[in-house]
């Protein structure tokens, strides 16, 4: 018999896991930005963290495979153009670390249809997609399951669309340990100073998302900065001729939370400031303080896409420390399960 902790990798280099991933479909907004990458930024000094590109969730719906690639590979890049250490941080391509699959598939044994049906982005996707309801899409959140569960993975930070996938993992490792021992760490949402809940520019009443339609709704990453301080300038608002932070006006409300995110300013600080001002001016304001949070990134991500070798080499280390995490935790579980040992000479 082996030691009960032995195996355990909830501490790493004494510091706790955190996992969360992002899909490379669709171009990345200002509200992706502000509400996730900017807060795993800060969470990377606390936690040991895998941030990964989960392109094995992204074929749930139908992609084109170069496209993909390419998205895959910019969001990595994104990633660190964002300030996330490559080498602290483990940034990843799930597919390539085949236990993500091996994993996924041992948990559906584990997981009820009763369950899965109760999801709401099923339901969402599948109403979306009502062409190409495949398992995949079906089995989604045990996928999701088994990245958080491999890393042994103590918090996720998540926005409230995921939680209910949160939750299920929890079920799902809480009835596989409650049969095998204690195998995984049952994680929990990270609660802490959440990120930024940026409305969309056009209908303030909506998230910013990036498959929205219409274009001038979203900040993208990439935007230029004549391109979004326009965008800023279109931003639909009231004709209340009043910067105030109130839910009567939730598009100025959204545009105020913008330039707080980017300055650091508080609400209360921004009213003052722009006291007396026209929606004109503070609009500009937004803008500009949005171009300056981009600038950085957006050159550092250029010099980034000119370094084929360095991204090449992030990729192989990252993917093999993950794979080397990944496997720990997968060995033990196909032990759990039966499955039989593999001849080492
Ligand atoms: N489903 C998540 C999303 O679309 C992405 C994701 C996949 C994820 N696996 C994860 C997030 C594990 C957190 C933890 O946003």
């Amino acid at each position: 018999m082996w030691a009960m902790q032995e195996w355990r990798i909830t501490m790493i280099d004494g510091q706790k896991v955190l996992f969360s991933g992002m899909q490379a479909t669709g171009t990345l907004t200002l509200g992706n930005y502000l509400g996730a990458l900017k807060n795993w930024l800060t969470l990377s000094d606390e936690y040991q963290c895998f941030y990964s590109v989960v392109d094995l969730h992204s074929i749930t719906i139908r992609q084109d495979p170069a496209e993909l690639r390419k998205r895959a590979r910019n969001l990595l890049m994104l990633y660190i153009a964002a300030g996330l250490d490559p080498e602290k941080n483990c940034i990843y391509y799930q597919s390539h670390v085949s236990g993500h699959a091996e994993l996924s598939w041992i948990l559906n044994c584990f997981t009820y249809m009763g369950e899965l049906n109760r999801m709401t982005q099923y339901k969402d996707k599948a109403a979306k997609h009502a062409d190409n309801i495949n398992a995949g899409l079906f089995t989604y959140p045990v996928l999701m399951a088994a990245d958080i569960l491999l890393y042994q993975a103590d918090v996720v930070p998540v926005g409230k669309d995921q939680m209910q996938h949160l939750e299920i993992t929890r079920d799902i490792a809480q009835r596989f340990n409650a049969i095998y021992g204690d195998v995984f760490t049952i994680p929990e949402p990270y609660i802490g100073k959440t990120g930024a809940h940026i409305k969309s520019l056009q209908n303030p009443e909506k998230k910013m998302s990036k498959s929205d339609e219409n274009p001038n709704a979203s900040i993208y990453l990439m935007d230029d900065a004549d391109t979004i301080i326009r965008k800023f300038r279109r931003a639909v608002t009231d004709s209340e001729a009043c910067v105030r932070y109130s839910e009567e006006q939730p598009g100025i409300r959204n545009l105020i939370d913008i330039y707080c995110a980017c300055t650091g300013k508080t609400p209360q600080e921004t009213e003052r400031e722009f006291d007396g001002k026209g929606y004109g001016d503070f609009k500009t304001a937004v803008g500009e303080s949005v171009v300056d949070i981009l600038k950085p990134l957006q050159t550092r991500y250029e010099e980034l896409g000119k370094d084929r070798a360095y991204i090449d080499g992030i990729i192989k280390k990252n993917a093999e420390k993950a794979g080397y995490y990944a496997n720990k935790t997968l060995r033990k579980v196909q032990k759990k399960v039966g499955f039989p040992e593999k001849i080492r000479s």
